[in-house]
């Protein structure tokens, strides 16, 4: 009799191990260890052996019941895995597995900024013109009044194409006549736009200056538009901008396509005007450049400049975006890392 528990120690840990799937094992288990099983009906036998043999068979039989539940339950294991991998390869759902979060984006710092830009000079009665980005020679520089070849042309590195007279534009500026062009009806209307859009500078990369960015170009033209005009404009847009008290002053600068020409200074976002590394402890954020649109500019433009006149100006989102936030490094903004991004 003990011989036979050894026979189907080895038989049953033999099966057990060809038991590759859920069904298999539970056959198994009936065949072995069920309520009519084999190890089941062997523990019962016990009782009809002779008294002198029954102790140590029972203890035998004992321990292969337990030792073979044990090995059953390892292998039930074992096999739920093998299961569950199986499934995930084939492509099965497994439902017990945790959701996966959908990351969601965000808005580009400098595209909410845009977006604040456009809201305040819609309120004032601007309209958006988008212009192109690849543009010809002519319109980016001989049309706003700076011929070939004059030195002018220095205060923007181009990027060429293989095309020549086709260039990557260098400020928005160009959109001016093609909106004066498009909306001025031979120089017989008004007009109140905003161009906004990307630029291109052929330039040495780095801290405060990069070879794209944006430009947010403002032109307004009538018959008495006057620079008291633009001064104001551009006042009411800094106070809404950043700050009913936030002063803002104009220095005398030069572009050929303005005359007189200004560029634009709000005290300093961060320091409040003490002084500051951001502001090079000067208080004073310059913003934008602008002036009186030149008369060869209107005239290039389509209209009379005995009897129209219009201001000009232009801003930077990247820098407003940098004063606003502290951000000391213009490379941030093409750099793609989500570290940066993610804050905004
Ligand atoms: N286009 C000029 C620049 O890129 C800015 C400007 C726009 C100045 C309109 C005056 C008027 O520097």
């Amino acid at each position: 009799m003990l011989e036979k528990i050894d026979t189907l120690y080895e038989q049953a840990l033999a099966e057990l191990e060809a038991s590759a799937d859920g069904e298999a094992l539970s056959a198994w288990y009936r065949r072995y260890l069920g309520r009519k099983g084999e190890v089941t009906l062997l523990l019962r036998a016990t009782g009809m052996l002779p008294k002198e043999e029954r102790a140590e068979f029972g203890k035998r039989a004992n321990w292969l019941r337990d030792t073979l539940s044990a090995a059953y339950a390892e292998r039930a294991e074992a096999v739920r895995q093998e299961e569950l991998a199986r499934s995930l390869q084939t492509g099965a759902l497994d439902v017990t597995l945790p959701g996966r979060r959908i990351p969601t984006g965000g808005l580009h710092p400098t595209t909410q900024t845009l977006r604040e830009i456009y809201a305040i000079w819609a309120e004032m009665g601007f309209q958006v013109y988008r212009s192109r980005d690849v543009e010809d020679d002519e319109t980016n520089f001989t049309l706003l009044n700076i011929p070939p070849h004059h030195p002018a042309r220095d205060m923007w590195d181009t990027f060429h194409t293989t095309t020549p007279g086709v260039i990557l534009r260098t400020h928005t500026s160009p959109g001016q006549i093609r909106a004066m062009r498009d909306y001025g009806e031979n120089g017989t209307q008004p007009i109140r736009v905003i161009l906004p859009g990307m630029c291109y500078r052929y330039e040495q990369i780095s801290a405060r200056s990069e070879i794209q960015f944006n430009q947010v170009e403002g032109l307004a033209i009538g018959r008495n538009i006057r620079l008291t005009d633009l001064k104001g404009t551009i006042t009411e847009f800094a106070r809404r901008m950043f700050g009913p008290d936030k002063r803002v002053r104009f220095r005398g600068s030069y572009f050929p396509f303005t005359e007189p020409s200004l560029e634009v200074d709000v005290e300093c976002i961060l320091c409040g005007g003490k002084g500051c590394p951001v502001c090079k402890y000067s208080g004073w954020l310059e913003i934008a450049g602008c002036g009186m649109v030149h008369p060869v500019v209107l005239q290039n433009g389509g209209y009379d400049p005995r009897e129209w006149s219009g201001f000009a100006f232009g801003m930077g989102p990247e820098r407003m975006t940098m004063l606003k936030h502290g951000i000391q490094d213009i490379r941030y903004f093409w750099g793609n890392d989500l570290r940066f991004l993610e804050q905004f």
